[in-house]
């Protein structure tokens, strides 16, 4: 099979779709998990499309597309966020053809940092990003937990959730949480949430000042959340899932790094259980992973 590669077209977003889904629910079912991955559409692939900082590649033979990867940056911050390979066409050099090519995105746009998140029982992607330099740092749990569950062991958290107002007039203390947390700002992640993406944008507040901020989703899952240095992470999580219980879902669900215990303590007492892990590997350490909790791993 003779590959080609090039930079996606917008009519390559819907079809690479369906290769994250098929390779992703393939793995899954390889590991004994259900193959329960849903197909929807590509908004942050489309957003992120338009954006120069963005790089989005496909693998193509005959006509048919055989695999997709997908970075986008944020300062000096590079981000891979998907990499996927059509399950017939694996393990034979084309995630590592893509990587590289998208890599040279992040040389050429001088990034001092790269990193990801992939699913920890993945043994290969894991080699294949320790090959190309990006260590696993920090154990992620997608944690699951059913909705009228959580209404009954909540107890009122001791900060405050309330709407935050459109963009762009919160860039300011966005910008100063996740610069505190994460060490960069993402200004367009922000802006692509407000634009009507999240159900639920919170302002985390102790005494009127923002310490923190969380998005819910339609579906009830709590992500990105951040918690400045010095507020306590487990009443803001207590806070942001209160929001979540708002949009009334049928569960609950989020991701916590193994560093956050004030974070996981708050979440067993709620009766969340262990879904699916996940791991976040980079090129060096960074960010303060006890006060955040990603979206999902393209999201970041
Ligand atoms: C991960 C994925 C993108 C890799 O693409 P691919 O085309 O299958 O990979 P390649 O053939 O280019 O490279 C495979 C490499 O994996 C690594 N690898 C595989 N199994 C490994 C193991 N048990 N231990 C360590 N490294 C391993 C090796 O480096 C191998 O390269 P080599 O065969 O030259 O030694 C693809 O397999 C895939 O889509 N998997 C399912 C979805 C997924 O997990 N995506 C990543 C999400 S972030």
């Amino acid at each position: 099979m003779h590959i080609t590669y090039r930079p996606a077209r917008g009519e390559d977003l819907a079809p690479a779709t369906r290769i994250v889904q098929d390779a992703y629910n393939d793995l899954r079912v390889r590991h004994g998990l259900p193959p329960s991955i849903a197909l929807g559409p590509p908004l942050f692939q489309t957003f992120s499309f338009a954006e120069p900082s963005s790089s989005l590649w496909v693998a193509e033979a005959d006509g048919a597309l055989q695999g997709f990867a997908f970075a986008w940056m944020r300062q000096r911050f590079w981000f891979l966020a998907q990499l996927f390979v059509q399950p017939g066409t694996q393990s034979k050099g084309i995630g590592q053809a893509m990587l590289s090519r998208i890599m040279r995105h992040a040389e050429e746009n001088g990034a001092e940092n790269r990193a990801l998140i992939t699913m920890a029982y993945n043994t290969a992607s894991t080699g294949l990003y320790i090959r190309n330099g990006l260590y696993p740092r920090e154990p992620l749990l997608r944690l699951v937990a059913p909705a009228p569950l959580v209404a009954e062991r909540i107890a009122t958290p001791r900060l405050e959730a309330v709407p935050i107002e459109p963009w762009p007039g919160p860039r300011e203390w966005l910008g100063r949480i996740d610069e505190a947390v994460l060490g960069f700002r993402r200004e367009s992640h922000h802006a692509f949430q407000l634009d009507g993406v999240a159900a639920r944008a919170l302002r985390i507040e102790q005494a009127g000042r923002p310490v923190g901020y969380a998005y819910v989703s339609g579906a009830g899952h709590v992500g990105p959340l951040a918690v400045s240095p010095g507020a306590e992470a487990g009443e803001a999580l207590k806070a942001a899932v209160r929001g979540a219980l708002e949009v009334q879902p049928k569960q609950v669900s989020m991701v916590v790094p193994g560093r956050a215990d004030r974070m996981l303590d708050v979440a067993f007492g709620l009766g969340f259980r262990i879904d699916e892990p996940f791991v976040l590997l980079s090129a060096r350490p960074f960010g303060d992973w006890s006060r955040y909790l990603p979206s999902n791993p393209g999201f970041m």
